[in-house]
């Protein structure tokens, strides 16, 4: 597959069908080309092609099941695609062998949805984690480092806490401080404020901004949360049971006529919403 030429946004590929180009002036980060996925028998993306380019903040948007976290999870070569290609910095990361991805890998950060902290570590341990793995750098210069990005997530001071002892948005934050570890230029987030309250969550989303401006980093965030994909994005990519029906500025998608768009934005629910009252039917008759 890597001997596939690599397509400049708007160009032709495989299908021949041109990809919208999304910017057609600044440098793709992440392309995703028309990528298909199974699990199983089940294909789960159809076709998904999507570019995200640097320094961007890309948010992935759609209800539950919709694939948002399989799409994700193919940026850190956690999931594999069936067929189709993800470009990350220009190479074409399926199919590439370990020590090659894990070079690409370590300037991505991803912060996973349950956190995803040791509990037997600290906060600071758990920070310093990847720098230990994949640096060679002295037991002083990791411990300032960890400070810093323990600093930049509001836990200035939480080092050496265990995750037990802290609230769930806390948690959250030391799993950025840890994605942040390695100055990654891609940092991923799945469902940031999945399990938060309203207020904890936008701290969360301020983080996120905050984080944009400081590092002008590549951002990708999968949520299914409107207002926070609203606030935080600068464009933002629909995904409806694995396919993509949107893709644009905020402003765009915000007008997007798609009825399905349409639906999710003005949260009206399914037509066959009443398959649970048929269900109910069907047993009573
Ligand atoms: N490991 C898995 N094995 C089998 N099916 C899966 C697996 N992960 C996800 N799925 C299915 O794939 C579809 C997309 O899932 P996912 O990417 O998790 O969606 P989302 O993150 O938008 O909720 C769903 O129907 C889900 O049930
Ligand atoms: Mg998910």
């Amino acid at each position: 597959m890597s001997a596939h030429p690599q397509p400049t946004p708007g160009s032709l590929h495989d299908s021949g069908h041109a990809t919208p180009p999304a910017s057609t002036s600044r440098d793709v980060t992440i392309g995703v080309h028309n990528v298909v996925t199974h699990y199983g028998q089940r294909e789960v993306l159809h076709k998904i092609s999507l570019d995200i380019c640097r320094g961007e903040t890309m948010v992935i948007l759609g209800g539950s099941g919709s694939g948002k976290s399989t799409l994700i999870r193919h940026i850190v070569g956690l999931e594999k695609v069936t067929s189709g290609e993800i470009l990350v910095f220009g190479k074409n990361i399926c199919g590439l062998r370990e020590k090659e991805f894990n070079q690409i890998r370590k300037k991505i950060g991803m912060s996973f949805q349950g956190s995803a902290l040791f509990n037997s570590l600290t906060i600071a341990e758990n920070v310093a984690l990847p720098l230990r793995e994949h640096t060679e750098l002295e037991d002083s210069t990791i411990k300032i480092m960890t400070r810093i990005k323990l600093e930049s997530v509001g836990l200035a001071g939480f080092e050496d806490y265990f995750p037990s002892q802290l609230s769930g948005g806390m948690k959250k934050r030391a799993g950025i401080a840890r994605a942040l570890a390695m100055d990654p230029e891609i940092l991923l987030f799945d469902e940031p404020s999945a399990g938060l309250d309203p207020v904890i969550a936008a701290g969360i989303d301020d983080l996120i901004l905050k984080l944009k401006q400081a590092f002008q980093m590549t951002i990708v965030v999968v949520t299914h949360e409107l207002a926070s994909a609203f606030l935080i994005a600068d464009r933002i990519t629909v995904l409806d049971k694995g396919h993509l029906i949107a893709t644009g500025t905020t402003e765009e998608v915000r007008a997007s006529t798609h009825p399905r768009v349409r639906q999710f934005l003005d949260r009206i629910p399914d037509q066959d919403a009443g398959g649970a009252e048929k269900y109910l039917d069907s047993l009573l008759n």
